[in-house]
Order: structure tokens, then sequence, then C-alpha cells
């Protein structure tokens, strides 16, 4: 068991920064819905954080908080809503606030700022984003440090509760670092036991126990998460995996060979599916239509791979905390925006047993871990590619005709963007085919042919992203190459939208 901190999310956008934060210090950490009762905690427990959140303590409807989480004897850190959670339940005043603040502020130390703020400058940079904030804390507790408010951070020593009206967890708090290192060492007294070595060798036992002697299968895409499953479930069974490559005809050029190559000393089998996906896609263009058709016809085919293996017990998954997450939060999962199909998704009748072993990690772990695996850095580092591949690049019908072209176009854009070293400061690169035609002229000739527009964004996590600022020689070098050299396209277009309004994939 590892030492453990728990964070209560009260709703906070910050939530899985925090988690992260404290992660990257080598301490294990899990979030659960505010809601959750106490109930049994391990004894690995070594201290609880409050999370922010959009309610306000001062309203009827707040959600509601078990206080026996108080009784629990371990530090407790509020964050933002925390912090005026522990004011509410004691006998401190909150207020609300004229107008809410947000953005950078200075905090200033009071007395050398307590515990929490040891190592950190009298006079430092904090990032607030609050309606309400604490007018006086409750009995038995300093304030430790001032900002915008009159009380931007206090602690009751002799409980080890600590508050905080900024965000230590956000970036442009300049102390936040040490601030999270404080709790953790210092106040909670952890030692910082996670570390991926750890994780590698426990789930490696964890998996063989699981497992037994049964065979299981596991759909390797080439993305990230589908290989550090594959590499980790390799290193705990051998033999007992069984890979599955779709080729469903939407790949892009090169892919099925590039995991061929890699893979070779795993048990990797393909499916070749081109006819089977493209008959499938035919006469249809609405977007979500294509997700559907694409989504089944993959687990027909990974079905019928199963069926041809016999016996496989066990389904693997790259499902990562953040999902985990998402299912569980206590105002249920955010909409869907677009229904995205994950290959190597669970289909509901299908009767496996899962095997999840990303399930406790977040995606920069998941990468750590698959450099400790052994994975070149040329899979770790690559940008997303969307399950249903291709299919959602091409706008209108899906064609063999233009899934080349696209393919095509696809690589040259790629192999431009890696030479002129600009790959790994892009998050996500993509071509589209667009369902449109343009007149051009190339030599003494009229074309009437299609168009690619390029897409190149900034990103951390894919929910927002803004569009890349790329240099216009590479932009030149892309747009000739791919006019010159793809037989069907006359025009490139650079897309310069963010996210939101507009999403990363066109469709
Ligand atoms: P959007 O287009 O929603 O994409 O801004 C956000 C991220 O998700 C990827 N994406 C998908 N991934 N199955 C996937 O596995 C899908 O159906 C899917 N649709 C979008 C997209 O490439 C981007 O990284």
């Amino acid at each position: 068991m590892h030492e453990l901190i728990l964070i209560l999310d009260f709703g906070s956008q910050y939530t899985q920064l925090i988690a992260r934060r404290i992660r990257e210090q080598g301490v294990y950490c899990e979030i659960r819905p505010c809601t959750d009762a106490p109930g049994e905690l391990p004894a690995s427990l070594k201290g609880l954080v409050l999370s922010g959140g959009p309610d306000s303590v001062l309203s009827e409807t707040r959600p509601p908080f078990d206080p026996a989480w108080l009784d629990v004897d371990v530090p407790v850190l509020g964050i933002c809503y925390g912090m005026q959670l522990l004011t509410a339940l004691g006998d401190g005043v909150v207020a609300r606030g004229e107008h809410r603040e947000y953005g950078k502020a200075m905090l200033d130390l009071v007395d050398g700022g307590g515990a929490l703020f040891q190592g950190v400058d009298a006079s430092s940079q904090v990032w607030m984003s609050h309606g309400d904030h604490v007018d006086r804390a409750p009995e038995g507790y300093v304030t430790t440090a001032s900002a915008s408010c009159p009380v931007a951070a206090f602690e009751h020593a002799g409980q080890k509760r600590f508050g905080l009206q900024f965000h230590p967890e956000v970036h442009h708090s300049t102390a936040g670092v040490q601030i999270v290192r404080n709790f953790l060492f210092a106040i909670c007294g952890c030692a910082g036991d996670w570390t991926m070595g750890s994780f590698i060798e426990e789930q490696v036992e964890r998996i063989r126990a699981q497992v037994g002697t049964d065979r299981v299968i596991c759909g390797l895409s080439g993305g990230v998460d589908s290989s550090v499953v594959a590499a980790l479930l390799h290193k705990a069974i051998g033999d007992q995996l069984t890979c599955i490559f779709v080729d469903h005809g939407l790949n892009r050029k090169f892919e099925r060979e590039g995991v061929v190559a890699e893979f070779q000393e795993y048990d990797l089998r393909v499916a070749l599916a081109e006819d089977e996906f493209l008959e499938k896609l035919a006469g249809v263009d609405d977007p979500e239509e294509k997700r559907k058709a694409i989504g089944n016809t993959f687990i027909r085919v990974f079905e019928a791979e199963q069926e041809k293996i016999g016996g496989a017990k066990w389904l693997a998954q790259g499902t990562l905390y953040p999902d985990v997450i998402e299912s569980v939060s206590f105002k249920g999962p955010s909409a869907t925006i677009k229904s995205h199909h994950n290959v190597g998704g669970l289909p509901e009748d299908m009767t496996f047993e899962l095997i999840e072993p990303l399930r406790e990690l977040f995606k920069d772990e998941v990468r750590e871990l698959g450099r400790k695996l052994g994975l070149p850095e040329s899979r770790i580092g690559r940008h997303p590619f969307p399950g249903p591949g291709l299919g959602i690049r091409i706008l209108g019908e899906v064609t063999k005709t233009r899934c080349d072209l696209l393919r095509d176009a696809d690589h040259i854009a790629m192999e431009e963007i890696r030479k002129a070293g600009h790959y790994d400061e892009i998050w996500q690169a993509l071509t589209v085919l667009l369902p449109v035609k343009s007149v051009g002229v190339m030599g003494d000739e009229r074309t009437y042919e299609n168009v690619a527009a390029l897409r190149c964004v900034t990103s951390t996590d894919g929910m927002t992203a803004d569009w890349y600022p790329m240099p216009y020689d590479l932009l030149g070098r892309i747009s000739s190459r791919i006019i010159n050299e793809v037989r069907g396209i006359n025009r490139v277009v650079y897309d310069i939208s963010s996210k939101p309004p507009a999403t990363i994939e066109w469709e």
C-alpha cells in the first residue's frame, strides 16, 4: 500500500491539476467526489485535500459534505472553496466579494507564514479564482498570509489544518510547488514512495496473479496508451498476450508496417479489414454515422479475430485515470460533444473480463512508464490520433481514393514538420480532406481538384487548444510539396481556429 493523499473534489476545474502536482512529487493520490462518506480508510492515508469548486458555502444548495471527514486524524489542506468550507464549519466568517477575483495577485506572508510556507519568499505571486472569501478565520486558526483579500492563508497548528484562498496547483503561483511539498513532506510526513519503477513491479505481480494461465488480448493501434498497455502486459505474461492490429484502411501511411516492426517479438495479429470498413462507410457522410459505422465494424472484426485465437478470457484496455474520475464525478460526466470511439473500447455485449493496468495513471505518467518499459521516444512522443482514424478527417464520403489522397498529403506534412523540428512543439498536427473542389492552374493546364487543410494545435489535454503559429516558410514547403506530389490536390489551407469554439478534429 502506497502512502495516500485523498483529494475531495468539489468540482473545481483544477482538481486534476492538484492530483498531478502531488503525483509529480512522488506521492500517490486519488480523487474522490466530495459527496462520499469517509467509510473505511487505509492506514496509509497521510493527508486530505479539499479542492476548490464553483459553489458558494453561503448557498443553501452547496454540495453535501460529511463532517466525519474532519474527524479523520490526518492533516487537511483546504484550497479556495475548501478553505471557505473549513471556515464555515468552524465559527469563522465567509463573505461574498463585490466582484469575482480572477488572476494574479501578490501574497504577503504574516510572521513567516507558518509550516506551509517554509522556504517561500515573504512576497510572491499567486493565482486567485474566487467569488467568496474568508473575512475572519475560525477560532484557533491564525492568518498566515494576506493578499487582495484579508485572509489569503490560515493554519491551525494543533489540528494540522490549513487553508489557501489561492491555487498553489496553478503554474502562475510561483511558490506553488514548494507549498505542495511542504504539505506533503513536512506536514503529512510522506516519504514519496510512488515511482514508475515500483509501479511496474507491482503491476507485473498483480497482472500475473489476476490472469493466471489465461490468455489476454489487446487492441494495439500503435498509439501511446495501447502501446504502453501491450508493453506492460508483455513484460508480465509474455506469449499469453495476443495483440490485434486492425488495419481498417483508415490508418496513416506506414502505420501498420511501423507497428509490426516495432512489436515483432509479440504475438501480434494483423486483421486486414479495409474492404469491410470501406463497404460500411460507402455513401455515409454524416460524422456521427461514420463514427458509429467505424465503431461497430471495429467490434465485429475484433470479435472475428478473437474467435480465430480461441479462448481469450481477458481484454486489456488503456483506460486512464481521467476517464475513471470522469465516470465518478459528482457533477456527472461532462457533456459529450462527439461520440468518441476508442479503438479497443469495450463493446457492451462482449464477454471479456477487463484488465486496465493504466487506470491509476495520468497521461504524463503513462509516457514515463512507456520510457521505463523501453518503448522508443518516437512512439511515446506521438501526437494523439483518433480511433476512427482518417475516417473523420475526410469530410464527406470516405472512399479508397480519398483515403489514399489524404494519406499521402498527411505523410508529407508530418515529414516536413518533423524535419523542421516542430513536431514536439505541436500537441497535434493533422491534415483534413475537404469536400470541395477548387480551380487551379498547373503548367498550362486548368485543374479542378481537392483542397487539403492543415491543422496544428498546442494544448495540454485536448480540452482547449490554440492554433500553432507555424513559420511561413514551413507552411510554404508543405503546401508546395503536397500540390506537386499528390495528384488530385491543388490547394492547401491552414486552419487558424482555436478550441473552443472549433474542435480539434473537423468532424
Ligand atoms: P476534438 O475534435 O473533440 O478532439 O477537439 C479532442 C481530442 O480527441 C481526439 N478525438 C478522438 N479520439 N476517438 C479517439 O480516440 C475519437 O472518436 C476521437 N475524436 C476526437 C482528437 O484527435 C483530439 O486529440
